[in-house]
C-alpha cells in the first residue's frame, strides 16, 4: 500500500537528516532501517571511534508531562513526551537556542549530534534541543493509535507542546530573553519549524523550513508531474527517453490488469500472493510507482534512490520491451531490499494501518495517515497525463482509506485542508524571519514556498537536489548549487542572531 512518501525523518543523521516523504510503506520502513544502521555505522565512523563510546557526554534524553488537549482545560489526560538536549556548544548566560523539531517518525539522540543546525549550533554555541512529536516514536500513551485516542493528534497540538516545552526549556535552564530561540525543521517538521514561527513569534526568533509542504493539497497531482520531469532531467542521469519507457512499462502492466488475467504479472514481479481484484491492482501498481518516487524524492541519498541507474536499467540496449525494464527494475529494488517478494495484498495494507499497536522506532504509518485525512491530503495521484504511472492511482482509492480506518468522509477531509491552508497562510505565509529551503528535482517542492515574500521571508531553491538536502551534515561530494544554499543558510542565521543580541528587547518579534 502506499501511504505516500512524505516526510520521513529519518533519523537523521549523517547521511541524510531528516526527511521524509511519502512512499509506499513497505519501501519506507525498510528505508528507515536502512538509514538507523548506517546512521550509527557512519557516525562512527567518521569519528574514527569503536562503537559504544561516545566522544563526548551523550545528549540527554528526558520525558515532559503535556496536556492531551491543550484546547480543553477540562480535559485533565496528560502524555509524556520525549525530548533530546545537546549541552555540548552552549555558552551559557548568551548562546542562542536551537531547536529541532521532529514530526511523524520517531527522534532519536541523532537528532542534536549531527545536521546543519548541529554545525550551526557548533558556530553560534548553541543549547541544542529536539522535541518527538506527538503520538509519534515514545511520545506517545499505550492506547493513544485507537480511533478515540488519536482524536488528539494535529499540527495545530502539535505546536502547543512546542510552546510549552519551551516555558519548561526555560525554566529548566534559566534561560532570558538573552537566549535568542532558532527552530529547525524539515518535510513535515519544515512546516512546522515556519508554524511555530507564524503563530509563535514571541517565543522563537527565526525558523528554517527545509522541503516544507506548507501549502495543503488535497488532490496533489504536481508531485507526480515532478517525478516526471525529474526522470527526463539529464542532470541527474534522466533523459526523455527513461521517462517515456516508463510510461510505457506502466502502461504494460495496465493492459495486462485490464484482462484480469494477472497471472504473468504475479510471477514477472514476484507478488507475495496472488492479486485479488481491483484494490489489489491498486495495491501493486502503487507500490511499482513507489520505486521511482522514492528514487526521486530521495536520489542520491540511498542505494535504491538513483536516478541514474534506475533510468540505465529501463534504456538498456538489447532490452526487448519496457515492460522488461520495468521488472529489471523492480528486480533490483527487490534486490537491494533484501525483499523475496512484493507485498500487495490491500487486505493487509489495511490491517497494518488499523493497528493500534505502537512502534517505537520508525514512521508512524497509521499516525501520518490520519494527518493527511484530517489535515493536509496531500494525495500522490495519477490521474492527469502528466503522470507517468498507473492511472488505477486514483484519489477516490486514497480517500476511501480515510473512511476506512478513521470514519473520515471524503467531504471532510476537502474542508480540512481549506481550513489548513486558511490557518496557516498556505504557500503565502505572513510571518517574518523564515528561511525556506527547497530542492528542485524534490517533488514537494510544489507545495512549499518559492518565492521571497518579504525582506525576512526568503525562499532558497537549490538547483538539482532532493527533498531536505540542505539539512544533512555538508559532505565533500556536495554540489555547487547545495553548497552555496548552505552558506545563505549559515549567513542568514548569523545575522539575524547579531541583530537579536543588539536589541534584545525585540527578541521573539
Ligand atoms: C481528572 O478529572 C476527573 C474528573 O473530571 C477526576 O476524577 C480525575 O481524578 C482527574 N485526574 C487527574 C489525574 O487529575
Ligand atoms: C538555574 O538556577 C538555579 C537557581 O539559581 C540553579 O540552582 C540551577 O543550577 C540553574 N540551572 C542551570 C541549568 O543553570
Ligand atoms: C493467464 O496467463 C497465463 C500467462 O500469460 C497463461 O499461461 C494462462 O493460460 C492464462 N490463463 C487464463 C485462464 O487465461
Ligand atoms: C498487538 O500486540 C498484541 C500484544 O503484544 C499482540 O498479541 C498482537 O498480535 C499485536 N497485533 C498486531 C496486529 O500486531
Ligand atoms: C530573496 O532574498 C534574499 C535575501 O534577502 C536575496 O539575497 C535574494 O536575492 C532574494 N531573491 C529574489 C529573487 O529577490
Ligand atoms: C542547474 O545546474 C546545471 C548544471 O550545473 C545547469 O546546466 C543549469 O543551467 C542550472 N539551472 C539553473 C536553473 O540554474
Amino acid at each position: 500500500m502506499r501511504v505516500m512518501w512524505l516526510h520521513f525523518v529519518f533519523l537523521l543523521t549523517l547521511l541524510g537528516a531528516t526527511e521524509g516523504a511519502w512512499i509506499g510503506r513497505q519501501m519506507r520502513k525498510k528505508l528507515v532501517q536502512l538509514r538507523e544502521t548506517q546512521s550509527f555505522k557512519s557516525f562512527y565512523t567518521r569519528l574514527g571511534i569503536p562503537k559504544d563510546v561516545l566522544p563526548f557526554s551523550p545528549p540527554i534524553e528526558g520525558y515532559i508531562t503535556q496536556p492531551l488537549d491543550h484546547f480543553n482545560r477540562r480535559n485533565n489526560a496528560t502524555y509524556r513526551q520525549r525530548y533530546w538536549v545537546n549541552e555540548k556548544f552552549w555558552q551559557h548566560h548568551e548562546g542562542p537556542v536551537f531547536l529541532y523539531i521532529g514530526g511523524e517518525s520517531s527522534v532519536s539522540q541523532f537528532s542534536v549530534l549531527a545536521g546543519e543546525h548541529v554545525d550551526l549550533a557548533q558556530t553560534h554555541n548553541a543549547l541544542l534541543v529536539s522535541l518527538e512529536h506527538r503520538y509519534y516514536g515514545a511520545s506517545i500513551n499505550p492506547d493513544g493509535l485507537t480511533l478515540e485516542a488519536i482524536r488528539f493528534l494535529s499540527s495545530q497540538q502539535a505546536l502547543a507542546d512546542l510552546a510549552s516545552f519551551h516555558l519548561f526549556i526555560s525554566q529548566k535552564y534559566n534561560l532570558t530573553r538573552q537566549n535568542t530561540w532558532i527552530c529547525f525543521g524539515g518535510s513535515y517538521p519544515g512546516s512546522l519549524s515556519a508554524w511555530f514561527r507564524l503563530k509563535f513569534p514571541h517565543l522563537v526568533y527565526a525558523a528554517v523550513a527545509s522541503s516544507a509542504p506548507v501549502r495543503a493539497e488535497l488532490d496533489f497531482t504536481a508531485y507526480n508531474k515532478v517525478v516526471a520531469e525529474s526522470l527526463s532531467d539529464p542532470l541527474i542521469g534522466g533523459s526523455i527517453k527513461c521517462r517515456n519507457a516508463v510510461v510505457e512499462g506502466f502502461r504494460a502492466v495496465d493492459s495486462l490488469l485490464k484482462t484480469g488475467n494477472t497471472t504473468q504479472l504475479e510471477r514477472d514481479f514476484s507478488s507475495c500472493e496472488r492479486l485479488s481484484g481491483p484494490d489489489d491492482y491498486t495495491e501493486f501498481v502503487s507500490n511499482l510507482a513507489d520505486i521511482f518516487m522514492g528514487a526521486v524524492q530521495y536520489n542520491g541519498e540511498t542505494p535504491t534512490s538513483d536516478v541514474r541507474k534506475i533510468c540505465q536499467l529501463l534504456t538498456a540496449v538489447g532490452l526487448k520491451s519496457a515492460y522488461e525494464g520495468l521488472k529489471a527494475v523492480n528486480r533490483m529494488y527487490m534486490e537491494m531490499m533484501g525483499m523475496n517478494c512484493l507485498e500487495n495484498s490491500h487486505e493487509k495494507s489495511l490491517s497494518e494501518l488499523r493497528n493500534t499497536n505502537l512502534t517505537v522506532v520508525g514512521v508512524g504509518e497509521r499516525q501520518w495517515y490520519y494527518q493527511t485525512c484530517t489535515e493536509f491530503g496531500y494525495y500522490q495521484t495519477c490521474e492527469e497525463i502528466s503522470c507517468p504511472f498507473s492511472q488505477l492511482i486514483t484519489l477516490k482509492f486514497q480517500l476511501s482509506l480515510c473512511s476506512q480506518l478513521f470514519q473520515v468522509p471524503p467531504d471532510s477531509v476537502r474542508q480540512s485542508v481549506q481550513f489548513t491552508n486558511e490557518f496557516y497562510g498556505a504557500d503565502r505565509p505572513k510571518s517574518s524571519r523564515i528561511i525556506f529551503v527547497n530542492g528542485d528535482i524534490d517533488p514537494w517542492h510544489a507545495l512549499s514556498v518559492l518565492k521571497n515574500q518579504s525582506h525576512s521571508e526568503i525562499a532558497i531553491l537549490i538547483n538539482g537536489t532532493a527533498h531536505c538536502a540542505n539539512m544533512s551534515p555538508s559532505r565533500a561530494s556536495d554540489p555547487p548549487s547545495l553548497q552555496k544554499a548552505r552558506e545563505q543558510i549559515a549567513v542568514q542565521v548569523g545575522d539575524w542572531l547579531t541583530a537579536a543580541r543588539r536589541r534584545p528587547e525585540e527578541n521573539g518579534y
